[in-house]
């Protein structure tokens, strides 16, 4: 059988660890892919993943390169070439920088995998997603953003903390950008069904739901840099998703226009946003949709407009991507 190929542009933090998640699950042929000047990062990187295959027992192919003709063939390019954050700095402070970044990397990209499936992971996202998807020109459906898969599993960490029951009980949603304005939704958060408001006052509630959005602020921090292990962890989710066709429901940036009200009602203009999203060989197989309330649509509404603001900001820098 052949396996999948998955390359990595970005061998740094969230890189490297998206590099061992994938070995570990075993999930294909693994390209991590630097700079020149960090190809001796990519290249050892590589090579000491490749020496826990017999300990873990792992066949995958792991290869450090700074040549994008190792990437040709990929099923999946995983982007997470950028700065990340400093303390004091949101996530919006890196897009002038970042934005540059994504677009040399997506050129690449498009000249030597023409038919990958895309996952963008650097900052900020849902812009970063809308720089991609306009340089590479592939369809939307092959165009996505890890996010949400990170923001929910940091929402369901904090209520389990709080009920002292198995994170893998809890059931959540998570909608809208990746910014301090995203959209969690308590209304549809359950523990194995029973509704999170049944079980905790609704302060406790509001407090998860605070600390999950400022969640990487907290650890940008504690650290000095920004979180990588579950942003690395929220990628490889979604990778194993498409590389195994397993049709997973995950919240990540998406092209929406009908869907949520993004457009406004104005066909072609839809943006990059967080949606729960079918996730299959294809790319995003389907969007699902569902009634939001007045308070969750208010909310949803900010949000779209603060990643209209910032793919406003990428257009005035790159205004050959409008
Ligand atoms: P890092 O600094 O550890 O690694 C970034 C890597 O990108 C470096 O090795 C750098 O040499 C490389 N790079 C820079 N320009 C490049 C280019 N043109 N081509 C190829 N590689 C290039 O940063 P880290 O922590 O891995 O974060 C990466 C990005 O992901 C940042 O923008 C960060 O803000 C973002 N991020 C996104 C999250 C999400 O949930 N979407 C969560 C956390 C961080
Ligand atoms: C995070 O949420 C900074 O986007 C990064 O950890």
């Amino acid at each position: 059988m052949r396996r999948a190929k998955i390359s990595i542009i970005g061998a740094g933090n969230i890189g490297g660890t998206c590099a061992h998640w994938a070995a570990a699950k075993e999930l294909g042929d693994i390209v991590l892919l630097d700079i020149p000047e960090k190809e001796g990062v990519a290249k050892g990187k590589g090579l000491d993943l490749s020496c826990c295959g017999p300990i873990e027992q792992f066949d995958s192919r792991i290869t450090g390169t700074s040549d994008y003709k190792d990437i040709a063939g990929s099923d999946v390019v995983v982007i997470t070439a950028g700065l990340p954050r400093k303390p004091g700095m949101s996530r919006d402070d890196l897009v002038q920088v970042n934005a540059g970044i994504v677009k040399s990397c997506a050129e690449k990209v498009r000249e030597f995998a023409p038919d990958s499936i895309v996952i963008v992971v650097s900052n900020p996202l849902d812009a970063m997603v809308y720089v991609a998807w306009k340089v590479t020109g592939f369809p939307a459906h092959r165009v996505l953003g890890q996010a949400g898969a990170l923001d929910v599993a940091r929402y369901k960490t904090f209520l389990a903390m709080e009920l002292g029951v198995s994170v893998e009980d809890i059931q959540g949603l998570l909608l809208g950008g990746h910014g301090d304005d995203m959209v969690p939704l308590p209304r549809l958060t359950s523990v194995n069904g029973i509704p999170v408001s049944d079980l905790l006052p609704a302060e406790k509630i509001t407090a998860c739901v605070e600390r999950a959005k400022v969640g990487g602020g907290e650890i940008v921090k504690l650290m000095g840099t920004s979180a990588f292990y579950a942003p690395a962890s929220g990628t490889i989710e979604m990778v194993e998703s498409i590389v195994r066709d397993k049709k997973r429901v995950i919240p990540c940036a998406a092209y929406c226009e009908d869907q949520f009200g993004v457009s406004g009602g104005q066909k072609g203009q839809g943006y990059f946003v967080g949606v729960p999203c079918v996730l299959g060989s294809k790319g995003v197989e389907k969007i699902l949709t569902f009634t939001m309330n007045a308070e969750e649509k208010k909310f949803m509404d900010e949000s779209i407009s603060h990643v209209k603001d910032l793919v406003g900001v990428v257009n005035k820098l790159f205004p050959s991507l409008a």
